[in-house]
């Protein structure tokens, strides 16, 4: 088994590789001066299981064709299987025409992915399942939730906890949440005027006196989140958390979390926090290296992966 990094998320590589107790593929990438992606696998990959970690995250069109280039590069090398291991998979919210003479930018990317050369993908908190049907190729998709509710069972008491979803799409994975804690569901009832501005409508649920424990897939541009925040704690809430896997936080988006009633954020590693995501009083990232190098290691060895989800 080999593991190849590109440069979205090198501190996640390397707890992978820590996890699996495999060094690094010695490898190369890097630009030429007119930003062309270049790479070159600095060892040998005939016949070797091959899994190249990779993020699409901001700035996404970069690292998108960085990966698409290790992929051409590690096949033209002759590895007999290669894996795109993408714990954030961008550009899956374009997963669907939006309107006329639109794209489906989704099943783009993942055609790319398939002629560049991936065998099989695997990443995380797909925002919409159904995109595991625009590969042609297997695709596993994990989940952060068994990460999270760990963290919610030890940091939270029971009694008064309620999840709520910040949106009517993520009905599904907030009840999930609720099953599994066994504690009561909320719904913000959210209307998007336009792309990156969110308003909240209704909250269908009573979240008086109740710590509020809000879950999502994404925060980008924070608006859901802390509009929904805003509206819980109006609604007599007493006190409002964030549970996110992927921290995308565009633009202003730690600071207006950080000024916004959520006392409390927790997102995953799947996408490298900035700086301002380090130093944000209340934003915490915690790592799901150890779930992917799992994952890794059972896809490796032709073993259950949903098994560890039972
Ligand atoms: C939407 O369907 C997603 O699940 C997130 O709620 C959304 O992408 C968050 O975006 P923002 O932080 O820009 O409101």
């Amino acid at each position: 088994m080999k593991i190849v990094a590109c440069n979205s998320n090198r501190p996640m590589s390397e707890a992978i590789a820590a996890y699996l107790n495999l060094p690094m593929t010695k490898a190369s990438v890097r630009r030429f001066s007119d930003m062309e992606c270049f790479v070159e696998i600095q060892e040998n990959v005939r016949g070797e299981d091959v899994f190249i970690i990779q993020s699409t995250s901001y700035p996404a069109n970069d690292h998108l064709m960085e990966l698409l280039v290790a992929l051409d590069a590690v096949r033209r090398g002759s590895a007999s299987r290669i894996t795109a291991v993408m714990p954030y998979f961008g550009y899956a919210r374009q997963d669907r025409k939006s309107g006329p003479r639109t794209p489906i930018s989704a099943k783009l990317v993942a055609n790319l992915i398939t002629v560049a050369g991936a065998d099989r993908v695997l990443t995380m908190d797909l925002h919409a399942g159904q995109i595991q049907g625009f590969f042609d190729i297997p695709l596993d998709n994990l989940f952060s939730a068994p990460v999270f509710i760990r963290h919610i069972e030890e940091n939270f008491a029971k009694e008064d906890l309620i999840m709520v979803s910040p949106d009517v799409g993520g009905v599904v994975r907030a009840r999930a949440f609720a099953k599994r804690l066994e504690t009561d569901l909320a719904i913000i009832d959210k209307r998007r005027e336009r792309a990156g501005v969110s308003e909240v409508m209704h909250i269908i649920g009573d979240v008086k006196d109740r710590t509020c424990v809000l879950v999502d897939d994404i925060v980008d541009s924070g608006g859901t989140l802390c509009n929904a925040a805003e509206a819980l704690m109006n609604a007599g809430a007493k006190s409002v958390h964030a549970y996110i896997t992927h921290g995308v936080l565009s633009g202003g988006a730690v600071s207006r979390v950080s000024s916004s009633p959520l006392e409390s954020m927790v997102i995953t590693d799947s996408i490298l926090g900035t700086e301002a995501v380090r130093v944000a009083g209340n934003i915490k990232q915690i790592s799901v290296a150890p779930l992917i190098g799992e994952a890794i290691e059972r896809i490796s060895d032709a073993r259950s992966v949903s098994s560890l989800f039972d």
